[in-house]
């Protein structure tokens, strides 16, 4: 029978030549294939007599061993290799930067609104809500604004349909009758702002359906205007980092103060109107069950889109209810 062990080198360097598994497989059928060179000299120890088998046999299966074992190494190290080429191109790269997160912000009237009671709060007032959707008795009649007043045409209220005929219910108007929720369910003295969504039948530049207003009030023995001039002046110095700045009054009408008047302060060599304010008419105290011989009160209402224009530097209202990113981002810190 003819020597095997050339097979052996022939077989290695089939075998390193095959450079994946695919390949390595049709280059194994040569040698252990069906009709492999291997297993056709198996085949014929059946033909060499019962002498020569055994020693026959066992030459040819040194070399099978061989041939496998080149095989079994050769697809081990194309497997080495590909996991290798694969684990290279998936490889996480980790000392890159991370993607970075888009920060949020906070809206400009929220950070408004957190500035005045920041500032309100370091002077001892304190924050009281009331509802959006009012009664017309808290958002009216309460505040000494009676049925058929002018004052209700005045304020182009939204009313809220609730299926009836009835127009019990508003979209409260302004922030004043957070005063009598808060008077029915505290005793003087009291000093709160209510900040908050007011809605109005309004809309242009500077006049948006839905606005906030910021409500003071201060009720105790000895209120005067005098406190509400110092208390407001001195707010507003500080919102605007202004120590120059003053206030002045203008007489004038709110069913729910006497007397009355419209704030202005000074701004550029002018005066900008700011909000409205009075003492706390007894009316409205009687409302509420408070001694009016005993406690007096101011109140004021500011706007604060208006705070808000003034401090940004902002010129047309809708700007802050667009929701246009370009306007928003300006605001993240
Ligand atoms: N509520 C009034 C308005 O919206 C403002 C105001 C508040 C006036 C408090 C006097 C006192 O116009």
């Amino acid at each position: 029978m003819a020597d095997l062990t050339p097979l052996i080198a022939e077989a290695q360097q089939d075998f390193a030549n095959c450079h994946d598994v695919t390949a390595l497989e049709n280059a194994k059928a040569k040698y252990l294939g069906k009709s492999g060179a291997l297993t056709e000299a198996l085949k014929g120890l059946g033909k060499l007599s019962a002498e020569e088998r055994p020693a026959a046999g066992a030459a040819i299966n040194v070399v099978k061993q061989s041939v496998e074992q080149a095989l079994n190494a050769r697809r081990d190290s194309i497997l080495a290799a590909e996991q290798a080429k694969q684990l290279a191109s998936e490889s996480i790269d980790v000392t890159l930067p991370a993607r970075a997160q888009a920060a949020g912000g906070l809206h400009p009237v929220t950070l408004t609104l957190r500035r005045v009671e920041e500032l309100f709060h370091s002077i001892g007032f304190s924050v009281a809500n009331g509802p959006e959707i009012e009664t017309d008795f808290y958002n009216f009649t309460a505040l000494n604004i009676p049925d058929n007043h002018p004052a209700r045409a005045m304020h182009d209220t939204f009313y809220v349909d609730n299926g009836t005929d009835s127009m019990e219910h508003v979209l409260r108007t302004h922030t004043s009758p957070v005063q009598v929720h808060y008077m029915e369910t505290n005793t003087p003295p009291l000093k709160i702002i209510a900040p908050g969504r007011v809605y109005r039948v309004d809309s242009d530049a500077t006049h948006s359906p839905m606005f906030h207003q910021v409500e003071g009030l201060w009720v105790d023995e000895q209120i005067s205007f005098a406190n509400l001039k110092g208390v407001v002046q001195d707010f507003l110095q500080k919102f605007f980092e202004r120590d120059d700045l003053t206030v002045r009054f203008r007489p004038s009408f709110f069913p729910f103060t006497e007397p009355s008047a419209e704030m202005d302060m000074s701004w550029n060599g002018g005066w900008l109107e700011i909000g409205g304010c009075g003492m706390v008419h007894p009316e409205v105290l009687k409302h509420v069950n408070i001694d009016s011989e005993k406690y007096r009160g101011f109140a004021f209402g500011l706007g604060v889109e208006r705070l808000a224009m003034l401090r940004y530097g902002v010129n047309d209202l809708r700007h802050f209810f667009n929701n246009d990113l370009r306007f928003l981002q300006q605001f993240i810190k």
